[in-house]
């Protein structure tokens, strides 16, 4: 099958959060597949086209129309496939290699991506690659599926597009005049591209697309109900039918205990009591906390961002550490309010709170295999990577039980069993506390049982194999439509 894959962000690339981890191991995934040929492509950012490690060629130059614009585009292909997938990317120093500054965030976000969504049709037209599936991600390869359908049809007659929404919660609006000024499409997609007198981006891709996926099945059914949909609500409802969840793997290449090299002591599920131990010495030393085997090390690697359910941590932490012997770890940035509240916490309590406020991908798996327990207890969460990046290296979550950290932290009880972490239900901080105490009980009371919770959670198959096969069933399926 011949697929592309379109996105705004892709690791090794350019990654800003989970989105980026997604579109380095899905297209390896898919394209391990026997029959399939895989191509990515991604905006031509100034970061990647100054990394002199890329080897890159122009394939073809080209003009791409955006309402009365005439802006030029260079389809940049990779000279090297990377895991038997063909990435390119768009070239473009007006939007993207002429800025120097963070992937997202600029004025004119919404027409930079409008016309990356349309710079990667005509390009793939261009080069006469006529995939039998489009997969695009997110609000910014939104207009996909409605260029498609409006525009399209005559050179990709019988392409079908599936469109993934990672996160409800950024959709791509713009102002009403945008629909001329920019869109260029005909006037009957008016009503299509229209939420509340302004435009709304996804809202057309999961009108116009074949099928809709979310990335964990929670997910998927949480977006019927307004708390979720942060207003899509009635959208999602008119496309329930073509609504699926599929729950993300992770790259377990990458995060493997046994061979990440940012770790100083390697292990597998067999052997990582005494080599969690050494990680977690080492941790220790490396953040400032005194090197206690004993204690509790309780660890968060996250963006420092209200609906990660930093709220619930922020009002039981003093409690938490009056009531229990632990440590407590959190690397991330974000919010100021939440910076500046890990800073003051780690000032009161030094030798029990360490607050790295950095981004640092080498620390993040050292606390990844250092940690005991990882606190997750986001508000929504579409699906989560780093609590199975944090299962596959034994550290037992602690999640609230929404979106993807339902699906993949099934409760345990009490004694460790029957589950991989400790779940609570409703957002609520007592609730959050009570889950974690019963962790800690575990850890505390019964360390047999705690190391058996750890065996199962690093014996799971959090791999991409699964996903990628129920990718490929849906993929047939709408090419059977
Ligand atoms: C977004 C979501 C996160 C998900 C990731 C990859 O970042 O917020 O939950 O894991 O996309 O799909």
């Amino acid at each position: 099958m011949k697929i592309a894959i379109l996105a705004s962000e892709g690791a090794p690339y350019c990654k800003s959060g989970g989105l980026g981890d997604v579109m380095e191991a899905l297209p390896s995934a898919l394209s391990r597949i026997a029959g399939n040929q895989v191509v990515l492509i991604l905006p031509y950012y100034k970061k990647i086209k100054d990394n002199l490690a890329y080897e890159t060629e122009l394939v073809i130059p080209y003009e791409v129309h955006l309402g009365w614009r005439r802006q030029y585009a260079g389809l940049v292909r990779l000279k090297t496939p990377r895991d038997g997938v063909q990435v390119y990317f768009i070239d473009s120093d007006y939007y993207f290699g002429g800025r120097d500054c963070a992937i997202y965030g600029h004025g004119d976000d919404a027409e930079r991506f409008a016309f990356f969504s349309k710079a990667c049709l005509d390009g793939l037209a261009h080069m006469g690659y006529i995939p039998d599936v489009i997969q695009c991600n997110d609000w910014q390869t939104a207009m996909v599926p409605t260029y498609l359908q409006a525009q399209y049809r005559w050179a990709f007659p019988n392409t079908r597009c599936m469109y993934t929404i990672h996160n409800i919660e950024y959709q791509g609006w713009a102002h009403g005049g945008f629909f001329d000024d920019v869109l260029g499409l005909p006037w009957e997609y008016r009503g299509t591209m229209d939420m509340n007198g302004s435009v709304n981006m996804m809202k057309g891709a999961i009108e116009t697309c074949d099928l809709v996926t979310t990335v964990s099945e929670s997910y998927s059914r949480e977006l019927m109900y307004p708390y979720y949909a942060h207003g899509l609500d009635g959208v999602i409802a008119g496309a329930a039918g073509k609504l699926t969840g599929i729950t993300n793997g992770i790259d377990v290449g990458t995060f493997n205990p046994e061979t990440d090299p940012n770790l100083p002591a390697h292990y597998n599920a067999e052997t990582f009591r005494e080599g969690k131990a050494l990680c977690k010495a080492a941790l220790q030393q490396e953040v400032g906390l005194p090197q206690k085997p004993e204690v509790p090390l309780l660890v968060m690697v996250t963006r420092l961002a209200g609906h990660k359910g930093l709220d619930l941590l922020c009002y039981n932490a003093r409690k938490l550490l009056a009531e229990e012997s632990c440590q407590l770890l959190i690397l991330g940035t974000g919010e100021p309010q939440f910076e500046h509240f890990f800073r003051e916490l780690s000032a009161e309590y030094p030798d029990r709170v360490a607050a790295k406020i950095t981004f640092n991908l080498g620390l993040a798996a050292r606390i990844y295999a250092g940690g005991d327990i990882y606190l997750m207890p986001s508000k929504s969460e579409p699906c989560g990577l780093s609590q199975m990046n944090a299962m596959r290296y034994g550290t037992v979550p602690v999640v609230h039980a929404t979106g993807g950290l339902r699906d993949t932290v099934p409760p345990a009880d009490d004694k460790g069993l029957g589950g991989l972490g400790f779940t609570f239900q409703s957002y609520n901080a007592d609730d959050f506390l009570y889950a974690l105490k019963r962790c800690l009980a575990l850890y505390r009371e019964d360390p047999e049982g705690f190391r058996q919770l750890q065996y199962r959670d690093m014996t799971q198959d959090f791999s991409w194999d699964k996903p990628a096969q129920k990718y490929m069933a849906l993929f047939h399926k709408m090419l059977c439509n």
